[in-house]
């Protein structure tokens, strides 16, 4: 049958090329001294990308390196040409200063890749956390028809015959360390055991949360974003995938004509219904931006916040990703969600029909971990948007507020959802790890613990330090977690209800950095004000004492320019200027 695209492949642009017959014969030379034949570049048809982010390097992501060759299957089968190759390694657990810096850098390079490469349609391999948010971001710039490609996450961590999820086993087993009833090794055994494959994190942290996020605003295949990287779907998934692209290659269907308002709120809604990751927030915004659909503060409060959790997967419920996938995996939630009328069921898809269509007959086949919406394991639990004196933007995971927590802080009768602290202010985590058990800070149950230069400009790229641990000392007592807030982020498996992604950050003049120890801070969680009480005049006489901090040295070419021209977490961390750049594959590179 003879198959003409919805448009001429741009890869003809190269490959038979209009009246340059010298430079075609330059592109194909080298294409074909793997051995491809002129008769498969020639033949017009769509040369396919896989954009292979896994390697060494990203273990989280290495998966794809074995499942390319499934993705290189289907896209053979289906009658294009596969042409793999390596995008920016990211290591969220291991990148230092921060894996933050590398997302915009990820995106900005495969854009480059996608754009002045004779592609014609990309498979994006994702998994660690800000692989998934920069390959979209790339995809939306040049505009060619995409598609996400998890890598899924590890099986489920057991360690004596407890689940140990990832990232979330770190931060409840460092108070264990603290409160001396386990000691190092026992804490790296529980590490350990929580990572027993290969895969991404296994709780709903970042990396989990931003894949079920591809699938709901319709750029994964339908039940892609859960599958655990081992399990045989993985690889059955992969086959598929590849096979579909090279049909939206030949329909010309691009990210633009698929991303629209309604599909980000589908992933707002998404990320409190599966108790998803604190930074899905700047990743959402970011990718909405990218694609010029704005989506603002009043957006995560009207769609997200009144919204119930419904996966009880770690860190805001007891189960994994094996779990998870089985009850159904994201299509089960957007079931949920669209039963109850919270899904616009009309999105278009990467598979050319709606998400309602793709999810029909998807509903969760074990209630016990995916909750019906009107039985939810919490209600109203999207993240709160903050903003007061001291920032315009911040957000607080509600789905993680223990009952401690609650208990402890938010629940004094005719003041609920109200509370008052001390501040005990740390200028970055070093100076946090120095002092935070020096018992002259006088820290107690009523200190709330606030780290600054900790985002975009003063880290840089933002780090997952506002989670704080209390001290030794409190922890021994009993008091796990004490109330935080910073402008830096924390790791989407963490289980603190902190005020993180304070917008602007201290480091941007923002109000950390006027904040003193000992200054009373008034939160107050039902209209979502955050207060310090400190009148104007005092707050004019320390900002012209003490200028906010300039911004520390740069240690790489890259920091510098991240930092000449990053935003703030509020608007995602973008880099402004790449936001005029849409559609780019419109305009042909010249030769
Ligand atoms: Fe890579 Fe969690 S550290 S997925
Ligand atoms: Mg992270």
């Amino acid at each position: 049958m003879d198959r003409r695209p919805v448009r001429p492949f741009r890869s003809r642009e190269w490959f038979a090329a209009p009246h340059r017959s010298d430079m075609a014969a330059l592109y194909l030379e080298r294409f074909m001294n793997h051995g491809l034949t002129p008769e498969e570049l020639q033949a017009g048809k769509p040369i396919i990308g896989i954009a292979q982010s896994g390697s060494d390097l990203s273990p989280c992501n290495r998966i794809h390196v074995d499942l390319a060759a499934r993705v290189r299957d289907g896209i053979i089968a289906a009658g294009g040409i596969p042409i793999e190759f390596p995008t920016l390694p990211i290591f969220e657990n291991c990148r230092r200063p921060s894996a933050a810096l590398d997302r915009n850098l990820a995106a900005m390079t495969l854009t480059e890749t996608l754009y002045g490469y004779p592609l014609d349609a990309v498979v994006l391999t994702t998994g660690c956390d800000k692989t998934t948010p920069a390959g979209i971001m790339a995809a939306i710039t040049v505009n060619i028809p995409a598609i996400v490609l998890s890598g899924g996450p590890m099986l489920d961590g057991w360690h004596e015959g407890e689940l140990v999820g990832s990232g979330t086993v770190i931060w409840r087993s460092r108070r264990k360390l603290a409160a001396g009833e386990i000691d190092e090794a026992e804490f790296l055994r529980r590490a350990t055991d929580s990572a027993p494959s290969p895969g991404h994190c296994n709780t709903m942290g970042t990396a989990s949360t931003m894949n079920a996020v591809a699938e709901a605003i319709g750029l994964s295949l339908p039940g892609c974003a859960a599958i655990p990287a081992p399990y045989r779907e993985r690889g059955q998934m992969a086959y598929r995938t590849g096979q579909r692209i090279v049909d939206m290659a030949y329909e010309d269907l691009r990210p633009l004509d698929i991303l629209t308002r309604g599909s980000f709120l589908n992933a707002i809604r998404t990320c409190t219904a599966i108790g998803g990751s604190s930074n899905a927030q700047p990743h959402i915004n970011a990718m909405a931006a990218h694609a010029g659909i704005p989506i603002t503060a009043a957006d995560w409060m009207e769609h997200g916040y009144d919204l119930p959790l419904l996966a009880d997967v770690q860190p805001a419920g007891r189960f994994l990703g094996e779990r998870f996938h089985r009850a159904g995996g994201v299509p089960a939630i957007l079931c949920e969600l669209a039963g109850a009328g919270k899904l616009d069921e009309g999105c278009l898809t990467v598979t050319g029909k709606s998400i309602g269509e793709n999810i029909a007959g998807r509903e969760a086949t074990d209630r016990e971990v995916i909750r019906p919406f009107d039985q939810p394991l919490k209600e109203t639990a999207g993240f709160l948007v903050l903003s007061g004196n001291l920032f315009d933007f911040a957000i607080m995971k509600t789905s993680v507020i223990s009952p401690e927590f609650r208990a402890r802080y938010l629940s004094e009768p005719g003041r609920e959802n109200l509370y008052e602290a001390r501040a005990v202010v740390f200028d970055g985590s070093d100076d946090y790890h120095d002092r935070i058990n020096d018992p002259a800070l006088e820290i107690d149950e009523r200190t709330i613990l606030v780290i600054r230069g900790s985002g975009p400009l003063g880290w840089p790229g933002s780090a997952e330090v506002v989670n704080m641990q209390p001290p030794d000392a409190l922890i021994q007592r009993g008091v796990l977690t004490l109330p935080t807030m910073g402008d830096g982020r924390q790791s989407g498996t963490s289980d603190s209800p902190s005020i993180l992604n304070v917008s602007p950050e201290s480091a941007a003049g923002g109000g950390l950095a006027w904040l003193r120890d000992g200054d009373i801070i008034h939160i107050d969680l039902n209209t979502g004000r955050c207060d310090a009480q400190v009148d104007e005049a005092e707050i004019a006489r320390r900002r012209a004492e003490a200028p906010p901090p300039a911004v520390p040295a740069s240690n790489s070419p890259w920091e510098e320019l991240y930092r000449e021209k990053v935003g703030q977490l509020a608007d995602g961390g973008v880099l402004d200027f790449a936001l005029k750049y849409r559609g780019i594959a419109e305009r042909t590179p010249r030769h």
